[in-house]
């Protein structure tokens, strides 16, 4: 089976729901190629589970080109894209076509994807002119967090949601093979579904879009503490890691690890 391209996931919107997910690092890649999924993306939401941080804006291109490089060596199926980080592509399309290309040459990316409507249109359709596949991004957009004032729904308004809608169909007209709609009413992420012509690839947008993405840690119920009221947790395995390492703390303190079979003769 061939790694899905940019134009073959854009020609599934109406035959087939896409099913998206990030990861960071060359383990989880493995499992998530091998279970079949469409799309892993190396998203800068890498900053707050991967590194810690309160919000996606500190993450640099150098980061996402490291954690797009070990994905690469656990990915032979899926099709992987890497995330534009804050402020690598903002300023100007030339810093966009040189950090896009990094993503692609050094990390082994097949597309990338930026946040914003109306106002990276031009950006996406420079990308997408030299060959660069381009995912677009919009709703709650995370790289606005100051300005949004906060991880809200957006588009909850009549003029909000217009906005929204016409940054999608914006970057849709540019060439985008895809879109993510974050943090939306549902009713809105039905509606742009309807009205864009590539899939709509949704995280708290609703059952209606083309697809769905979650951030791996979410889907995995990594930290015991944290779930998105968007999210589902398919596991428990912050739990249950919890459990294996306090067994593990048991064992050997009570010299039952390693046994006789653990241990070289
Ligand atoms: O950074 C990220 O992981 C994302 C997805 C949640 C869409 O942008």
């Amino acid at each position: 089976m061939s790694v899905p391209s940019a134009d073959a996931l854009r020609a599934r919107k109406g035959q087939a729901k896409l099913v998206c997910i990030t990861a960071y690092d060359v383990a989880f890649a493995r499992l998530c190629d091998r279970s079949g999924v469409d799309l892993i993306l190396v998203g800068d939401s890498l900053g707050m589970v991967v590194q810690g941080h309160a919000n996606t804006l500190p993450v640099t291109v150098d980061d996402i080109v490291y954690h797009t490089r070990a994905v690469r060596r656990g990915t032979t199926r899926a099709h992987l894209c890497a995330d534009l980080p804050f402020m690598s592509y903002q300023a100007s399309q030339d810093e966009a076509v040189a950090n896009a290309g990094r993503l692609i040459k050094e990390g082994g990316a097949e597309s990338v994807k930026l946040e914003g409507g109306v106002e990276m249109a031009e950006t996406v359709r420079r990308l997408v002119s030299i060959g660069i596949p381009v995912m677009g991004h919009v709703g709650m957009t995370p790289q606005s967090v100051h300005r949004l004032g906060g991880f809200k729904v957006q588009g909850r308004q009549a003029d909000a949601a217009q906005h929204i809608l016409e940054g999608a169909q914006a970057i849709a007209e540019a060439g985008a093979y895809s879109i993510v709609l974050e943090g939306i009413p549902a009713s809105l992420g039905a509606e742009i579904t309807r009205s864009v012509s590539v899939p709509t690839i949704g995280i708290g947008a609703g059952a209606d879009c083309d697809g769905q993405i979650l951030v791996l840690n979410d889907l995995l119920g990594l930290d015991p503490d944290w779930k998105p009221k968007f999210a589902r947790r398919f596991a428990t395995l912050g739990t249950d890691a919890m459990g294996a390492l306090a067994q593990y703390a048991s064992e050997v303190r009570d010299g039952r690890f390693p046994s006789s079979e653990e241990s070289f003769k």
